[in-house]
């Protein structure tokens, strides 16, 4: 059987296009910001995760040109062999002091820092317990480790009890835990205090994925475990670039000596380029922002407050989300094509979102805020959501 029959099978795309309904690889022809073009036309952006509006910051923008015309546009190799440079260090000492761990490491995407952080940790004997709402990236971590793979219901302290207590643990063993600190879809936040406590009475590690909660969450903008007051207590701390920090690349925080394990053993990072000095540069000027202007953070919770107050005014299902990625959750999935398709035309850019990125029944539209949105794009939203809510009978 020719291994490409299946290329030829697969219609699914093709289906999705002739019925008009197809809403991914949408060709964006402006930059990343509060509303981009489509098809030359304005649409306001709620799909990104630009949260605190970096990506038109001069700063971060100058910072970013400083290090390309530096440093190049490649690094050429790996940070193993020789593309060591210098900023990946200060960006390394720079963020461990930000999120408060003795080390960091950083990887070329925030996918890769997982790959490569659980598959370097997790040994063959080991336990990696994860949410099972975590993202796929922590999935594949798993898969890519040799260690044994368990799930607990989503954001179920009791759950996570449960799977813990039924391990077959002996001396050789070592448990991970691995959980989203803000969950993509939903917005929810994991209960890192319950879970911290649990982990400890099974002597199990806890890592935490920040893609959504740094620049978000925490005094500063340090993350989930900032928010709760709990660093201390988390073993890991893992962030994505490619959202608040406007960039792309991803890293890993924690003590010294497990950073130097993970840098010296992680496949993913040793066999890979280096992050692109403009990316790095990129980075040192949103953490130069987050450091010293809390306006956009600010601002990013004034509007996650006024928009949660008003989608669940109008009496839209938010389920529990208490961050700027607000779900508006309809279930059924040909609701959310409909009505992502209203939106479109309407000019209000949201990703629809099905099975199995959210459980069955759970289909979503994604929506999600930036600091540089404005009172009036919001009006816009919030009016546009209320007519075709009405109009598709998801409202009354
Ligand atoms: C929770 C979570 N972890 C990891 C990643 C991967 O990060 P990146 O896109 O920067 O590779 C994402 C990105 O979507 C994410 O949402």
């Amino acid at each position: 059987m020719d291994i490409f029959q299946k290329c030829r099978d697969f219609d699914d795309a093709d289906i999705a296009r002739a019925s008009g309904y197809y809403p991914y690889f949408q060709v964006i022809e402006s930059e990343s910001d509060a509303t981009v073009l489509i098809d030359g036309r304005e649409l306001i952006m709620l799909g990104s995760n630009n949260y605190l509006g970096l990506t038109t910051h001069p700063h971060v923008r100058e910072r970013a040109r400083e290090a390309l015309e530096k440093w190049g546009p490649s690094c050429t190799g790996s940070r193993l062999l020789n593309g060591n440079f210098s900023i990946h260090e200060e960006l390394e000492r720079r963020l461990a002091a930000f999120v408060g761990k003795e080390a960091v490491l950083v990887f070329s995407t925030g996918f890769q820092t997982n790959l490569g952080t659980i598959s370097a940790i997790v040994g063959r004997h080991d336990h990696v317990v994860i949410d099972k709402d975590d993202h796929a990236s922590i999935y594949d971590g798993c898969k890519l480790s040799y260690g044994k793979v368990s799930r607990f219901e989503h954001n179920n302290v009791e759950g996570l009890r449960k799977t813990l207590a039924s391990l077959d643990t002996n001396d050789h063993a070592g448990i991970l835990v691995v959980v989203d600190g803000v969950f993509s879809m939903e917005g929810d936040i994991a209960p890192l205090p319950e879970m911290i406590a649990v982990c400890k009475e099974f002597g199990a590690r806890l890592m935490v994925d920040d893609a959504h909660a740094s620049g978000v969450l925490g005094p500063h903008g340090e993350g989930t475990s900032a928010h709760f007051g709990v660093t201390e207590d988390v073993d890991l701390i893992m962030g994505t670039f490619s959202k608040s920090f406007a960039s792309l690349g991803g890293f890993i925080a924690g003590d010294a000596n497990v950073i130097d394990f993970i840098k010296h053993n992680s496949r993913p990072f040793i066999f890979s380029a280096a992050m692109a000095p403009a990316s790095v540069g990129a980075c040192l000027g949103a953490l130069d922002v987050m450091e010293t202007e809390p306006q956009h953070r600010e601002r990013l919770w004034e509007i996650t407050r006024r928009m949660q107050k008003g989608y669940r005014d109008l009496g839209f299902d938010l389920g529990t989300s208490d961050t700027p990625v607000i779900p508006i959750i309809l279930g059924d999935e040909m609701l959310v094509f409909a009505f992502w398709k209203r939106l479109l035309e309407e000019g209000i850019f949201v990703n629809p979102v099905r099975p199995p990125a959210v459980p069955a029944g759970r289909s979503l539209l994604r929506t999600s805020y930036m600091a540089s949105h404005s009172d009036e794009q919001m009006d816009c939203v919030l009016e546009t959501f209320e007519r075709i809510g009405k109009e598709l009978g998801v409202i009354s």
